[in-house]
C-alpha cells in the first residue's frame, strides 16, 4: 500500500527561535495523538534550520526534506546548496520544482530534471510538484501542462528509479490563495497522473507513488481532500507554519 505523507513546507517563513517553538510544538502534538501508521509526515525547513529540525527527528516522528537543490554536483556555485551535501546531513527528502520557483527564478521541466537526477544519484526522495496557472485552468489545458510537467521533469527514469519519485499536485491559483480546487478537481488530476505514470512504467510502479495536493490545504478541507482514491496526502504551505494546522490535516485520513 502506497504511503500517505503530509509534507510541510515552510517557505521563507520563521526565524531560527520561532522554527524551534514550532517544531517543538508539533512534537508535542504528535506525542499526544495515535497517528495512522501509513502516514508519514516530513518537514521541510529553510536551508539554515534543516541541522536543528533534523536533531528533533532523531527519536522521533517525522523525516526531514529540503525545499531545494542544485542541479550541479559541486564547486563555484555561490549560494547553492548540493544533493552531495543534503546526503551528508542525512535528509531524506527534497522539494523540486515548486511553481515558486518555477515562477520567480524561471526553472524549467528542463532543469527540474536535473535536479531529480542529483537528488536521485545522493539517495535523496524528490517531491516533484506539478501544476498548472489560472489561465491555463481556464482555458481547459491543466491537463496537457502537467502531462508536459511530468514527462519533461520525469518521464526519462529507469522505472526503478521512478519508485523513489513523490508527486505533488499543486494548482498554482490554489496556493497561498485560500481557494482550494475542489475535491473533484483534485481526484481528476490525480488519477490523470496516476494513468500517465502507469502507461509509462506500469501499474505496479503506479500504484505504489504517492501523489499529494497542494494549495490552501487546512484542516477543514483535508478530509475531502484525501477521502480521494488518488489523492496520497498533501504538501501544506501556510497551514504547516501552526502547529494545529498541521497535525489536523496529518489526521485527516
Ligand atoms: P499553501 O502552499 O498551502 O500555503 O497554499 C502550498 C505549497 O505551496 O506547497
Amino acid at each position: 500500500m502506497r504511503k500517505h505523507i503530509v509534507a510541510g513546507n515552510w517557505k521563507m517563513n520563521k526565524t531560527f527561535n520561532e522554527a524551534d517553538e514550532l517544531v517543538s510544538d508539533i512534537i508535542e502534538k504528535l506525542e499526544s495523538i495515535e497517528l495512522d501508521r501509513n502516514t508519514q509526515i516530513i518537514l521541510c525547513p529553510p536551508f539554515p534550520y534543516l541541522e536543528m529540525v533534523s536533531d528533533y527527528s532523531d527519536d522521533s516522528y517525522f523525516l526531514v526534506g529540503a525545499q531545494n537543490v542544485s542541479d550541479q554536483e559541486s564547486g563555484a556555485y555561490t549560494g547553492e546548496v548540493s544533493a552531495a551535501m543534503l546526503e551528508s546531513m542525512e535528509l531524506d527528502f527534497c522539494i523540486v520544482g515548486h511553481s515558486e520557483r518555477r515562477a520567480y527564478y524561471h526553472e524549467t521541466n528542463e532543469l527540474v530534471a536535473a535536479k531529480v537526477n542529483q537528488l536521485l544519484k545522493h539517495h535523496l526522495k524528490p517531491i516533484v510538484c506539478v501544476g498548472e496557472v489560472l489561465e491555463e485552468r481556464e482555458a481547459g489545458k491543466q491537463f496537457e501542462v502537467v502531462e508536459k510537467q511530468v514527462r519533461e521533469g520525469l518521464f526519462h527514469l529507469s522505472a526503478t528509479d521512478f519508485a523513489d519519485i513523490i508527486i505533488a499536485y499543486e494548482p498554482v491559483w490554489a496556493i497561498g490563495t485560500g481557494k482550494t480546487a475542489t475535491p473533484e478537481q483534485a481526484q481528476e488530476m490525480h488519477a490523470h497522473i496516476r494513468q500517465l505514470i502507469e502507461k509509462q512504467y506500469g501499474k505496479a510502479v503506479a500504484d505504489e507513488t504517492s501523489i499529494l495536493y497542494g494549495g490552501s490545504c487546512k484542516p477543514s478541507n483535508a478530509k475531502e481532500l484525501f477521502a480521494n482514491p488518488d489523492v496520497d496526502g498533501g504538501l501544506i504551505g501556510g497551514a504547516s507554519l501552526k502547529a494545529d494546522d498541521f497535525i489536523g490535516i496529518a489526521t485527516a485520513f
